[in-house]
């Protein structure tokens, strides 16, 4: 079986063809334009590129931001008070804390200030937690990023076996909660497989859909995916100036029945959805001021 691949790129580039009249549409309706705060904190050089695409990526769509690129040295007091003063800015719709933050920041407590209402990336526990109810706020921007690529490909997702490769905040663990919540491109049974999980090959064997989020280049190998399932590639690891994703495409796309590439799978869908979160975002905060 040589696998069909599931082209993200393309995917992303009509939602965002989409979104860019949604958000003229609102723009001429409430003459508001939607904007995304961005805080960058040290020279890490994967995560300048990738803020560096989403400033790009809301020009695009019509979407304000603003980046905000702090010293590596910075406290933990002078970056809540960044975030406090973007929580209450009111030309400021979505916020983003780009991580991984230096050693002297806990990540946690500054994710934790940033306003629930301006959260694009959906890491308050309020989204979280909202989100595990299944009565979502936002999305989390990888995971419905996932999602909406296995629905536009057309991949039933009711009923399958959904196998998450990794538990992380960012993606693992969401990605689960989202498949296995009631709805459409839902309605899965979920198994979150991780560094301690016994028998691996079994389990991931036992996928209709196979989920691989764990930051090791090339780990999903031929053996480990059941012939005919779709496999789908959340990592993106750069070995020798080359990026590589969590599954070793060439000999997977032999057994799979669809894959996504590293680059062009999952990526450019992460983007898309962040758009998304922050025009959706303007509209939300649009009807709290009109109430307050
Ligand atoms: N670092 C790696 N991925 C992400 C993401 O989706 N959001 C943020 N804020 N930081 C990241």
């Amino acid at each position: 079986m040589t696998a069909r691949l599931i082209d993200g790129k393309a995917i992303a580039a009509s939602i965002r063809e989409r979104l860019k009249n949604s958000v003229a549409e609102f723009q001429n309706s409430t003459n508001v334009t939607p904007k995304l705060a961005a805080i960058l904190v040290g020279e890490d050089p994967a995560s300048q590129v990738y803020v560096r695409n989403k400033e790009q990526a809301c020009a695009k769509a019509g979407i304000a931001s603003e980046v905000h690129r702090l010293s590596g040295t910075i406290t933990q007091s002078e970056l809540l008070d960044l975030v406090a003063r973007l929580n209450s800015d009111k030309t400021v719709h979505g916020i983003l804390v780009q991580l991984p933050l230096p050693k002297q920041i806990n990540e946690t407590t500054v994710l934790d200030s940033v306003t629930p209402l301006k959260d694009v990336d959906c890491f308050h526990p309020e989204n979280v937690g909202r989100l595990a109810q299944g009565r979502p706020r936002f999305l989390p921007c990888t995971p419905h990023g996932v999602q909406v690529l296995l629905r536009e490909s057309n991949v039933n997702v009711d009923g399958t076996h959904v196998v998450v490769l990794g538990r992380s905040e960012i993606v693992g663990k969401p990605v689960g909660l989202m498949l296995v919540q009631k709805g459409e491109t839902a309605n899965a049974t979920v198994t979150i497989c991780h560094s301690r999980t016994r028998n691996l090959t079994e389990m991931t064997r036992s996928a209709d859909i196979l989920i691989a989020a764990i930051g090791k280049p090339e780990f999903v190998t031929r053996e480990m995916v059941k012939p005919g399932a779709v496999v789908i590639d959340v990592g993106i690891n750069r070995v020798e100036d080359k990026l590589l994703g969590d599954v070793a495409f060439d000999e997977v796309s032999s057994v799979a029945s669809a894959i996504t590439p590293v680059p062009g799978g999952v990526g450019p869908m992460t983007i898309a959805m962040l758009l998304e979160n922050t025009l959706m975002a303007a509209k939300l905060q649009g009807t709290v001021n009109k109430i307050t």
